[in-house]
């Protein structure tokens, strides 16, 4: 358990990542107790530096001994770097707060959104996962509906951006839209298809049920959150040219009928959620506008006409932020409480 203390030492996994870069900036902008800094990364930014609390930090190697004396230690440094260090750094008296895959169906971690479950903070044993980025914009809004009626399903299209795999799809999509407006042939190392001007329905690995990966876990991580295994989820991840920020159309299901405006009443008082939303303005969430934004965006709510106690939701949420770093400095927010 974490003992309370004016300053913890604080190590990032992962430091020099899309994900670990913003958690520096949201724990220095949050204002959050941080002393020293411990920054790791690979072999390959050993000796560099990133800047936290107006210094030059230098990033250091990834390893068993890299949590000596560290209070809380995230991790974004992808899952196997998880399963491996982990472990280690729990060992050493750091409480564990993981980006990864890696532990979020372990039944002995908590998986949390804290403005959904934050209670569930307590019950950890070292380590605490984040959720899937897609899963967190999604229980941002369903979570408040849910509390007031119950959803019985959910039919959840993505559109997410391709910081969502990390720094290098970044570049990849920046030379890919660069190459093709001068007539060049692309190069395609991180997706298995070109995404500059294209759509990719495609994120994580096939399963044999046909569905992929990413998929699957916005089904099991949001029965998981929201603490109802009957809640059903179908779920179609699409990668789509965005840099920053994922968008979702939901279709919701629910117990009894609740208006449009119902929903937007619910949603317009929900902890973290703003609703944007006057179709006659041409007013809806768009990726652009919520790119840096803490709050998950909500608008297009309308009934569906095609079944009874229907309703269509678009959602757009920043993943580096909300999807990751700022939901992994909450959860810190929150045991240090
Ligand atoms: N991007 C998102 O929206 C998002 C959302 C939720 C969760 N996540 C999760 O967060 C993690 C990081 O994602 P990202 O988008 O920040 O990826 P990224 O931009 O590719 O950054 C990966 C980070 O991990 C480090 N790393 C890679 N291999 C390593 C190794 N062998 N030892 C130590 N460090 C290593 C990299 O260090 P180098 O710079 O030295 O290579 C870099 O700091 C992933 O687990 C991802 O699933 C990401």
């Amino acid at each position: 358990m974490l003992k309370k203390k004016n300053k913890y030492t604080v190590a990032v996994a992962g430091a020099t990542g899309a994900v670990g870069r913003e958690m520096l900036e949201i724990l220095e902008e949050r204002k959050f107790p941080a002393g020293e800094l411990v920054a790791l990364a690979s072999e390959r930014s050993e000796g560099e530096r990133v800047r936290f609390k107006g210094k030059s930090v230098i990033v250091r190697k990834l390893d068993k001994d890299s949590f000596r004396d560290v209070d809380i230690a995230f991790f974004s440094a992808g899952a196997e770097r998880s399963l491996e260090f982990a472990p280690a750094a729990v060992k050493s008296g750091a409480v564990v707060i993981d980006n990864s895959s890696a532990f979020r169906m372990d039944p002995k971690v908590p998986l949390v959104v804290p403005e959904v479950n934050a209670h569930a903070v307590e019950r950890h044993n070292g380590i605490i996962a984040n959720p899937n980025c897609a899963t967190i914009a999604m229980v941002m809004v369903l979570k408040p509906i849910h509390d007031r009626v119950k959803i019985k399903r959910v039919v959840v299209t993505t559109f997410q951006s391709v910081s969502g795999t990390g720094k290098e799809a970044m570049e990849e999509l920046a030379h890919q839209t660069v190459a093709l407006l001068n007539f060049k042939d692309v190069e395609t190392k991180v997706y298995p298809h070109q995404i500059a001007f294209n759509c990719i329905p495609h994120i994580d690995s096939f399963l044999d049920n046909g569905y992929t990966r990413e998929e699957m876990k916005m089904l099991h991580e949001t029965r998981k959150i929201m603490e109802d295994a009957a809640i059903r989820v179908t779920a179609t991840t699409v990668r789509v040219p965005v840099f920053r920020c994922h968008s979702e159309s939901l279709n919701i299901e629910l117990e009894t009928g609740l208006s449009a405006d119902e929903v937007r009443a619910i949603l317009a008082a929900a902890p973290g959620v703003i609703v944007y939303d006057d179709p006659k303005k041409n007013l809806y969430p768009l990726a652009i506008d919520v790119v840096g934004k803490d709050e998950t965006y909500v608008g297009r709510v309308r009934e569906d006409e095609s079944v009874p106690n229907g309703i269509n939701l678009w959602v757009v949420s920043d993943n580096l932020r909300k999807g990751a770093a700022l939901n992994a400095v909450q959860i810190a927010e929150e045991l240090i409480r």
